[in-house]
Order: structure tokens, then C-alpha cells, then sequence
């Protein structure tokens, strides 16, 4: 729930860059997209190239019609914040 909630910098989201334990950020939200990654239509091999990093661009770029905030919404994380 959104008082679960954290901050997130690059460098922690960066760790969660594997298969079973993936985060990605989309337009500032980080989201654990671990339990989606069977389920995306892209492919989970396409998926896992924004596992660990921000994938506004990418995502932009393939899809942007797509409601990622309305999909996704229980996987929040929290917020991307700059390296502190
Ligand atoms: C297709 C969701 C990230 C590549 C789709 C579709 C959805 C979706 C709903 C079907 C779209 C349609 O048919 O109109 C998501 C979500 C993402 C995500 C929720 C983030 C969590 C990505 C990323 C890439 C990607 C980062 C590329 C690196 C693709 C491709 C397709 C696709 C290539 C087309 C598959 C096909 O039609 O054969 N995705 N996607 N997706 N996605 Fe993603």
C-alpha cells in the first residue's frame, strides 16, 4: 500500500536486476516487476532489458499507448530519487 512506499535511488535499483528479483522505474516509479515478467505479450527477454534501471525511454519507445501505471499499479515499489 502507499504507506509501504519507498524511496529509491539508481544504485539500489540497480541490485534488482535478476529474473526472480527485477525492479524497473517508469516516468519516476519504481515498480518489482518480477511477477509480470511471464505474463508480458513483449516477451520476458525484452522485459528483463529494464530489469535494474529506468526504462522510461524504452518503454516510451515500444509502447506508450500502454497504461503501465493502471497494470501495474500493486507492484509499486516507490519513487526514484537521485543518488544521495
Ligand atoms: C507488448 C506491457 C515493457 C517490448 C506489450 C503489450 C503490453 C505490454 C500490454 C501489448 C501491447 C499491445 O498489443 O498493444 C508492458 C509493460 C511494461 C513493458 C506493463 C513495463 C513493465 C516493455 C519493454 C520493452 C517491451 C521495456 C522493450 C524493451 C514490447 C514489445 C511488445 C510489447 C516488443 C510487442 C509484442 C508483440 O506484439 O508481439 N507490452 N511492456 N515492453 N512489449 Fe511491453
Amino acid at each position: 500500500g502507499v504507506d509501504g512506499l519507498i524511496k529509491v535511488t539508481p544504485s539500489m535499483l540497480r541490485l534488482h536486476n535478476k529474473r526472480d528479483d527485477a525492479w524497473s522505474a517508469f516516468s519516476g516509479k519504481v515498480y518489482n516487476i518480477t511477477a509480470y515478467l511471464p505474463y508480458h505479450p513483449g516477451g520476458e527477454k525484452e522485459l528483463m532489458r529494464v530489469a535494474g534501471r529506468d526504462g522510461s525511454k524504452l518503454f516510451a519507445l515500444t509502447h506508450s499507448w500502454v497504461n503501465l501505471d493502471y497494470m501495474l499499479d500493486g507492484c509499486m515499489v516507490g519513487f526514484l530519487v537521485p543518488e544521495s
